[in-house]
């Protein structure tokens, strides 16, 4: 019996096996996308792919943060937009057309890790390949050790799509790990130092490590209405804890605690994960765009302090920033540049619509802080030399892009031209003005981003994180209220 053959026939037998032993499958939500979305984005993807081609995705690695501790698994998004899977040491095949192996018919195939009943005892239990045809609704699929095994001539095929290798993955010693995958991979596929020079000459190789990114990126920007409703719980869990943390927010609080509120509010919601490491910065190191050491131990009193973290809801994630007074009331000077960054991000909001383009709403909002910084005296005048930052073109107070798309990433795979319809994007202005920036000192030390998730809709956008307040005046007005935390005092740890 060829190799194909003796694994179907193993899939045909398997199911019964598992069911009478090992570890009971943890229980899980309900709410998870569904099969049948999985299926559509695979049939989708089957459609947009070139003749005779096969798509191969290999699951993300397992990362190792010290010795015998790794960091909790993530699965590779395109990995599991198109399958659901969320376990390590997966591979799976997307044929363009019907494959015949003897009197079997397949256009994918999934590989899985091997049920182990010792390490199943300690990490709980493997889907398995059962499992991936109970549950992920394969027609048919196999075991890691079956790929490596799997006879496909990949020469067949006019083009055999992948995403080129990080060259980052561990050797775990487990078999048929992803290193062993990849390995057998590129094995089959004669990829090398050779072959993929041989790739530089298009014509000369059938090995194609650009095109699936385009094709990915293409399904992946469209937001479908399981999708959606994801992302919109995600923005909730994400505006619910800035909302609690405006509450509760006092001089005196450490960066950290303050992270770990909003942080407490997303599992009381049941998220699993940050979308991105939190970003906590108060004063100073709200000006440093991606702060995430969170170290500061006492917060002070007339500080801004920044705040961008996002929820990450069943592989959904949000991304919010509200930046409040410490002390619950705008400081002039906060209030000048608060305010501003307000009408800057209306500016990209009334800007945001289909046919519109990310670099549209970008300059919607440019233009807006670039006008009101010379209003303020920040500069003298919009064409002064020193405004732009020659290592990004842009302003030096606002050093950065204003919009991404969100999804199973931070910053989403899509098409970052034109807006369409079912799209999800931020709107992110900001203003940072460090200490020793050449201005009246009395601005130093403001950091200020607005961050809001919008659906793009027919005729323009939703703001999808209005649960927390953006004006100031609103913010004001709700840090005025009581928090449940008040009254959450824990005794010192040091001696009296
Ligand atoms: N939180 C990262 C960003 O806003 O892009
Ligand atoms: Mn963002
Ligand atoms: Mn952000």
């Amino acid at each position: 019996m060829n190799m194909v053959l003796k694994s179907i026939a193993a899939v045909l037998l398997a199911g019964i096996s598992f069911l009478s032993f090992g570890q009971k499958a943890a229980q899980l939500p309900d709410d998870f996308l569904s099969t049948e979305f999985h299926q559509e984005r695979r049939d989708l993807l089957r459609e947009k792919m070139p003749e005779n081609s096969v798509a191969v995705f290999f699951a993300n690695p397992v990362r190792n943060r010290a010795n015998d501790v790794d960091y909790m698994y993530h699965q590779d998004p395109n990995f599991y937009y198109l399958t659901g899977h969320r376990e390590p040491h997966a591979v799976l095949l997307i044929f363009k057309d019907e494959q015949v192996v003897t009197d079997y018919a397949f256009d994918e195939l999934i590989f899985v890790r091997k049920h182990d009943a010792l390490k199943e005892l300690y990490d709980g239990a493997r889907l398995g390949k059962e499992g991936a045809v109970d549950k992920l609704k394969f027609e048919l699929a196999f075991e890691g050790p079956d790929f490596e095994d799997f006879n496909i001539d990949f020469s067949t095929f006019d083009k055999v799509l992948f995403y080129d290798f990080k060259e980052d993955v561990r050797d775990t010693k487990e078999e048929a790990d992803l290193f062993d995958l990849i390995a057998a991979f590129k094995e089959k596929v004669n990829y090398g130092e050779d072959a993929m020079a041989i790739n530089a000459e298009p014509k000369a190789s059938n090995l194609d490590t650009k095109s699936l990114d385009e094709l990915m990126k293409s399904l992946r920007g469209i937001k479908t209405k399981e999708e959606i409703s994801l992302i919109r719980k995600a923005v909730d869990i994400s505006t619910m804890g800035q909302r609690e943390v405006m509450k509760a927010m006092k001089p005196g609080m450490s960066e950290q605690e303050i992270q770990g509120l909003h942080e407490f509010v997303f599992k009381k919601y049941q998220a699993e994960f940050e979308g991105y490491p939190s970003i906590v910065g108060a004063g100073h190191n709200g000006c440093v765009l991606h702060y995430i050491d969170n170290y500061k131990p006492a917060i002070e009193d007339g500080e801004l302090i920044l705040m961008d973290l996002g929820a990450e809801y069943h592989g959904y994630t949000a991304d919010v920033t509200r930046t409040i007074p410490v002390n619950g009331k705008f400081t002039k000077e906060q209030k000048l540049i608060y305010d501003l960054v307000y009408e800057a991000q209306e500016a990209g909001r009334a800007a945001c619509k289909p046919g519109a383009t990310f670099k549209d709403v970008y300059a919607a909002t440019a233009k807006v802080v670039n006008e009101g910084l010379v209003e303020l005296g920040l500069y003298a005048s919009t064409e002064e030399e020193d405004m732009i930052n020659p290592e990004t073109g842009r302003n030096r107070y606002y050093p950065h892009g204003c919009c991404h798309h969100i999804g199973l990433d931070v910053h989403d795979k899509g098409d970052y031209a034109e807006l369409k319809e079912n799209m999800v994007i931020t709107i992110e202005p900001g203003i940072y003005i460090p200490e020793g920036s050449p201005c009246d000192e009395k601005w130093w030390g403001i950091p200020v981003r607005i961050e809001d998730d919008f659906l793009i809709t027919k005729e323009g956008c939703e703001l999808l994180s209005d649960l927390a307040p953006r004006k100031s005046e609103e913010i004001e007005a709700l840090m005025k209220e009581s928090s449940p935390l008040d009254n959450f005092i824990l005794p010192s740890l040091e001696d009296e």
